[in-house]
């Protein structure tokens, strides 16, 4: 029996993975070939998707991009025997896109059966909870500060010092809620992680609840990730048949249950407060802090909230422990970044690095420059409220305090790259109208201050379009003082980041306002 991969990753999905894994078994049938199928998660190079693998004699070897026309013809030359084929791409792991990369945390997306127990222990799987069940809860919460782990999800606040809190705050109930909302443009490594191996997530939140003292866990999950959905739901059901989640987890003292919460598709409800409410089954609207949700979160009780990635850091932080992880990174950066390119990228994936590598090595060693063969002029980092950075500043690491310096952010890893076409005023004009129609409302200078940035940039691109430099010299100067409430005046980061985004376009990329460079630079400050 042969065993062949194809991805149930929505990537995959959505160029023919389905139908390609149909045709394999049928042709199997067909030729009397018994072939074992597995789903497993995307190796993340979605170029080549579907990425098919067989396991030979020699070990894995991929085919890709397959669709399901090349089947039969795969099946004729031999491929359950991993011979040449026009889209034979060799061992996997050969492949430079993934031989120069650092997983830790996706140490086993796209390699294993994401819903098999067995599977994941195989690689590794299940040891950090097994250290964390010997260890004081205060022990691991160390553990996980000494590895330098900051938040995934944008805000890169230090973990151990949220779990601490949790873990010094007296109460009768206690939870642990992720954030698998995963809202910003050109992000998808939450998805990966639930599609591709969802238990390294349930492991994290089960060592996080150990170490805060919360029998109760809810995975805040998109509605736009029905894929996601059913790894997730499969997967904790065989951690619950396992002994890995309920009363007992795994014969000790601790209990741990855990269950999906499905959104109803709003931005503002990755926002850890709204998000809250949203579970709470009211409307997602944000929270006035204080108080910390670590001091009073779901239903008034505290509450560990961590994005996917952070959860899935956690198992490898108590396997190899802290000063494995934090060997990796540069500054107060440490450990790895699964960093997605996305846009105008010729190979656009998933690449896990430790922080340090820059943009420019990101764009063209691993993404092969932009797909459209043009110029990359400005990449878009952090998601919708993050910074534009222009070709100049390719060179910076990824690092939260060298990119804070530059008045960007890293955020959640995504990395969305334009081409010399881009119009910048327009994207300008698309920051501030995203913050109109996602905001929650609750306060002014984000509510009523996003659509009157909408209407200004509107005068802007109209004074561009009609060579009046003079109009579009005061539109700016009024569309700088609406940033300057907003970013002050926000209650929340959505409000107070939109005029990133407006304003490093007017900085980097003044010829798209229809001002000479000196005088816009100025205008922005
Ligand atoms: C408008 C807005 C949207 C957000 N969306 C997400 C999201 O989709 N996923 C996420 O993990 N964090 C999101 N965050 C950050 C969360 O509020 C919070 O900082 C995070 O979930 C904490 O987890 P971490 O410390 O592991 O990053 C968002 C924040 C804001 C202001
Ligand atoms: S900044 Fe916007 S999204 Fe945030 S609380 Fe205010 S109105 Fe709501």
């Amino acid at each position: 029996m042969t065993r062949v991969y194809v991805p149930r990753d929505a990537g995959a999905l959505s160029v023919g993975a389905e139908g390609v894994a149909r045709g394999i078994a049928t042709e199997a049938v067909l030729r009397g070939l018994p072939v074992d199928l597995v789903r497993n998660g995307s190796r993340g190079l979605y170029w080549l998707e579907p990425f098919v693998e067989v396991e030979t004699a020699g070990g894995r070897v991929a085919y890709g991009p397959v669709t399901e026309a090349d089947v039969a013809g795969l099946f004729q030359a031999g491929f359950l025997e991993g011979r040449s084929h026009p889209l034979l791409l060799g061992r996997p792991e050969d492949l430079p896109y993934l031989a120069r990369q650092e997983r830790l945390t996706f140490a086993r997306v796209g390699i294993i059966d994401p819903v098999s127990v067995d599977a994941y222990e195989a690689l590794g799987g299940y040891r950090g909870l097994r250290r964390a069940l010997e260890m004081a809860p205060a022990a691991i919460v160390e553990a996980v500060t000494q590895s330098g782990l900051r938040g995934r999800g944008g805000a890169a606040f230090p973990t151990g010092i949220k779990w601490k809190t949790v873990l010094n705050t007296a109460a009768d109930q206690k939870y642990v809620v992720c954030n698998a909302d995963e809202g910003d443009s050109g992000t998808f490594s939450d998805r990966m992680v639930m599609e591709g191996d969802p238990l390294v997530l349930v492991e994290g939140m089960t060592i996080s609840g150990i170490a805060v003292g919360a029998n109760r866990g809810y995975i805040y999950l998109r509605s736009e990730y029905p894929h996601a959905l059913r790894v997730l739901n499969e997967a904790i059901a065989a951690a619950y048949r396992r002994g890995f989640l309920g009363p007992s987890v795994l014969g000790s003292s601790h209990a741990f249950d855990l269950e999906v919460r499905v959104g109803a598709g709003a931005y503002i409800c990755g926002e850890e407060t709204a998000m809250l409410e949203s579970l709470e089954g009211k409307r997602g609207m944000v929270r006035f802090k204080p108080p910390l949700p670590a001091i009073a979160g779901l239903f008034g009780k505290p509450t560990v909230i961590n994005n996917v990635i952070s959860f899935a850091s956690v198992p490898i932080i108590l396997d190899r422990g802290a000063e494995f992880y934090r060997d990796y990174g540069m500054g107060r950066s440490r450990g790895t970044l699964p960093i997605q390119l996305a846009g105008n990228i010729k190979h656009g994936g998933l690449v896990e690095k430790a922080f340090g590598v820059t943009l420019r090595e990101l764009l063209y060693d691993y993404g092969g420059g932009s797909l459209s063969g043009r110029p990359i002029r400005a990449v878009q980092v952090g998601g919708p409220l993050g910074a534009f950075i222009p070709e100049s500043q390719f060179d910076l690491p990824l690092d939260y305090e060298a990119f804070a310096a530059k008045g960007a952010m890293v955020g959640h890893g995504g990395i969305v790259a334009f081409d010399d076409t881009v119009d910048m005023a327009v994207m300008a004009r698309y920051a501030m109208e995203f913050c109109a129609i996602e905001s929650c409302g609750k306060c002014t200078p984000c509510r009523i201050g996003s659509t009157r940035g909408v209407e200004v940039m509107d005068r802007v691109i109209a004074a561009r379009a009609s060579r009046n430099p003079a109009e579009a010299d005061a539109s700016i100067t009024l569309l700088k003082d609406l940033c300057e409430t907003m970013l002050a005046g926000s209650l929340c980061a959505l409000g107070g980041m939109a005029p990133f985004p407006v304003l490093s376009a007017i900085q980097h990329f003044p010829e798209d306002f229809g001002l000479p460079a000196v005088e816009l630079a100025a205008a922005a400050g």
